[in-house]
């Protein structure tokens, strides 16, 4: 191995210590229900929260997509307006799986509906519909994450207040169904390294893959009034997390309900290529702006991992009065386990516009901290804020 020790170094050493990677950022606008521009088994992950049936919000645009559930909706028949709604949804769940690769996941964000059609007052499980149908097409079930989203709103309960037996329960959760093409994913040799910079914290796992998330929702802000009305933006942390957790740095991620871009800037700050998909063409305008208010925050949530990671270290460190075992090679700090220690966390560089909504991407890693100092451990320009971090959005 190479070691500079101090300035003066080649500029094949400084390459070697330090990669750039590009990815591609597309959004679709069209119906999923056919995604025939997506070549069969070239997508690695699937993010994505669809319109949810039976949510009033959502009536408009699927009754626009099948003329039978607004009538299905003026006769009373709740039933059958969920059934019709889900038929849109089911031929796009089969395109989601058409288009993955063997051994990619696909994470759906769905809330159950509670609502009166007509006289009857029930509930509308859309997680259990979808669950049943992607397990129908050989979608493999894995355990779901609830997304715990409470309310302190004082009308939050419904039905007949103290006396019984008339009261409903407030849902104040949403699913994260988790589903996979197939058994384990295989990675190729040539594959192996990037997995391992893909690689995630210890502490981050205990606390991402337990099946409770309970982040606030988060407000984004949307240009135009009628786009905000439909858009139902989830958290980017939760997008952001998905991705870290099923797919590898440079992989591909498809959101076939694209909306306002969520899953797009968020995989731009983790390092993947996207497509978005959206049937309102509207939400272009919507889609740009949402990059183009992130993008000088774009790599806050990756430098919040790394000074996380560093109280983490100094804490287990002071209350166990002992080191950790492993030392990361690209950020030069102890790390819990072995599977840790190329982990590299990419910086956005530069976002360019090629068109609207589609953007190309510059990213930078490092690979080796040997050359750093004592005092840019962690970081080679050690970013404390986003201005340090020239990011420039160009069209
Ligand atoms: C729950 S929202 C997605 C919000 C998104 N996760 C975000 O963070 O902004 C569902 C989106 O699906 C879109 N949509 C509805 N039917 C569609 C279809 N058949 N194909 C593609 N998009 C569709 C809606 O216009 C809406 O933007």
């Amino acid at each position: 191995m190479r070691k500079a020790k101090t300035a003066g170094f080649t500029l094949s050493a400084v390459r070697w210590y330090f990669s750039e990677m590009e990815t591609l950022h597309e959004t679709i606008f069209q119906s999923a229900a056919d995604l025939s521009c997506l070549d069969s088994e070239s997508v690695d992950l699937v993010v994505t929260s669809p319109p949810y049936p039976m949510i009033e919000m959502w009536d408009g645009i699927l009754g626009e997509q099948d003329r039978r559930i607004v009538d299905a909706i003026q006769d009373g028949d709740g039933f059958s307006a969920f059934e019709l709604m889900h038929r849109i949804l089911d031929k796009i769940w089969s395109e989601c799986y058409r288009v993955l690769k063997a051994g990619a996941f696909a994470c759906i964000n769905i809330g159950d509906a509670t609502r009166k059609i007509g006289q009857g007052f029930r509930l509308y499980t859309n997680h259990s519909r979808i669950t049943s149908f992607c397990e129908t097409i050989s979608f493999q079930s894995l355990p779901a994450i609830l997304w715990r989203k409470q309310t302190n709103a004082p009308n939050k309960f419904m039905g007949s207040g103290m006396l019984p037996s008339g009261a409903y329960i407030t849902l104040e959760h949403e699913y994260i169904l988790v589903f996979r093409k197939g058994g384990k994913r295989k990675f190729a040799n040539h594959e192996k390294s990037r997995r391992q910079r893909s690689a995630f914290f210890w502490e981050e796992r205990n606390v991402w893959f337990s099946d409770i998330w309970d982040f606030k929702g988060v407000r984004q802000s949307l240009g135009e009034k009628e786009s905000r009305q439909r858009s139902a933006a989830f958290p980017f942390e939760l997008a952001f997390r998905l991705i870290n957790m099923y797919s590898m740095q440079e992989d591909t991620v498809l959101d076939p309900f694209v909306g306002t871009g969520t899953t797009t800037v968020a995989a731009m700050a983790s390092g993947r290529n996207s497509y978005g998909v959206e049937i309102d063409v509207d939400l272009a305008a919507v889609i740009d702006s949402t990059v183009q208010t992130v993008a000088g925050s774009m790599n806050e949530r990756q430098i919040q991992r790394l000074h996380g990671h560093t109280d983490f270290v100094k804490e287990y460190q002071e209350n166990r009065q002992r080191k950790l075992g492993y030392l990361n090679k690209p950020h030069g700090f102890p790390v819990m386990t072995r599977q840790e220690i190329n982990l590299s966390i990419p910086i956005v560089t530069r976002i360019h516009k090629t068109e609207t909504a589609q953007f190309r991407v510059h990213h930078e890693q490092q690979n080796d901290s040997s050359v750093l100092t004592v005092e840019t451990k962690g970081f080679a320009h050690k970013p404390q804020s986003a201005s340090q971090l020239n990011l420039a959005l160009s069209s």
